[in-house]
């Protein structure tokens, strides 16, 4: 029979030589992982097998499996965050696991029930504690990954998958605080194009934008600002999205706006609730928050006329990164900041407010309790 994953099936194996605990100013982002790892396997005729909680270990795979040939992987970025009481909470799970579905159904990987994930990764979670430290800004990285374990050669969907989760204890993504990035508005590459996959969270996505990111660094720019068209319509920055705030030119009406999600933009959980908390918080006092397509052009004419308030991008490792300059075509379009600063009040304001959720300081629905 075609099992779900069944979470009363899992095992535990604990590791039984803990890894020493770094200090947290010594944590960086991605490079340190906790004790263990939770692997569930899956194949055509039985479906999920039963859920393993065990010591971080290696893979071993044969160098025909498809995962290495034909890129079948999928990924999530999450985080657990310790709040006051000791608790380790989960930001908006449910999102992730919707997400991570969709980008393993589009390549012909399985797919599971949310809510079992979910019960897992939390389960995970807790017994990783100790690697959480309990200062804001700090958590533990979580990166729930599928990949095609077939080991053929022939290009057709996987008759076997590995689902895995493995975590990684990180600090604020700007130690010193906020430091405002310069862009590059990239037009001779594409991160993702009408009826492609850049909508999904596929590892294929992200390693052809290695060498654009490269030659915007050589150039002394930090990211791509992606842009797609003719038209140069914005898109996201790095891999991140991005929102900026500028003032309607007709009415003078302050206005957040980010790209629409078309099927060329990531639906980033930070996206979503940057979109929320505007919503919440900043239309009472007289914002327009709009998801629309816009272009580089008018980004240009909104700084030219001092209309460009500030611009902003979003994910889940960075919560907000705020932006100082965009270069296109020789010129320098400014993002609102004065020289000194490295944030504009609305990205401050939204990383506090998503970090009051993320920690329970704000108690809210979008903090699971694990
Ligand atoms: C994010 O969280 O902003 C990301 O997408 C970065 C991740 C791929 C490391």
């Amino acid at each position: 029979s075609h099992k779900d994953i069944d979470t009363a099936k899992l095992t535990i194996e604990k590791n039984t030589s803990p890894k020493a605990l770094l200090k947290p100013e010594e944590l960086v982002f991605g490079h340190t992982f906790t004790d263990h790892m939770l692997t569930i396997e899956w194949n055509e005729t039985s479906g999920w097998h039963a859920p393993q909680i065990k010591p971080y270990q290696n893979l071993s795979l044969d160098p025909a499996t498809c995962v290495f040939h034909y890129a079948f992987e999928c990924f999530e970025g999450m985080k657990a965050y310790k709040d006051k009481a000791g608790g380790i909470r989960l930001f908006r799970p449910d999102r992730n696991m919707e997400r991570f579905n969709k980008s393993a159904a589009r390549i012909a990987l399985p797919t599971f029930a949310p809510t079992a994930l979910i019960d897992l990764i939390a389960t995970f979670a807790k017994l990783e504690s100790r690697f959480i430290p309990d200062q804001r800004g700090y958590s533990l990285y979580l990166r729930p990954t599928m990949i095609g374990t077939q080991k053929t050669l022939g290009v057709g969907p996987p008759g076997s998958a590995l689902l895995y989760v493995i975590a990684s204890p990180v600090g604020p993504y700007y130690p010193t605080g906020f430091k405002a990035v310069s862009l590059e508005a990239t037009d001779y590459a594409v991160r993702a194009w009408p009826g492609g996959v850049g909508d999904k969270k596929l590892g294929a996505n992200y390693a052809p934008c290695i060498v654009p990111q490269r030659e915007a660094m050589s150039r002394g720019f930090q990211q791509n600002l992606w842009l797609f068209g003719e038209e140069e319509f914005v898109t996201e920055v790095g891999t991140m999205n991005f929102f900026v705030a500028i003032k309607n030119k007709e009415t003078g009406a302050k206005e957040l706006i980010t790209a629409p999600l078309d099927g060329t933009i990531l639906g980033g959980v930070t996206r979503d609730s940057v979109l929320s908390l505007a919503k919440e918080k900043l239309v009472p006092a007289g914002w327009n928050i709009v998801e629309r397509k816009y272009t580089i052009k008018e980004l240009d004419d909104a700084a030219n006329e001092g209309r460009l308030i500030e611009a902003f991008g979003s994910g889940t490792a960075a919560i907000v990164s705020p932006v100082r300059t965009i270069s296109w075509k020789g010129k320098t379009i400014k993002c609102g900041l004065k020289d000194h600063e490295e944030s504009g009040e609305l990205a401050l304001k939204m990383k506090d407010w998503m970090e009051a959720r993320m920690y329970g300081d704000d108690e809210h629905e979008w903090s699971y309790h694990c």
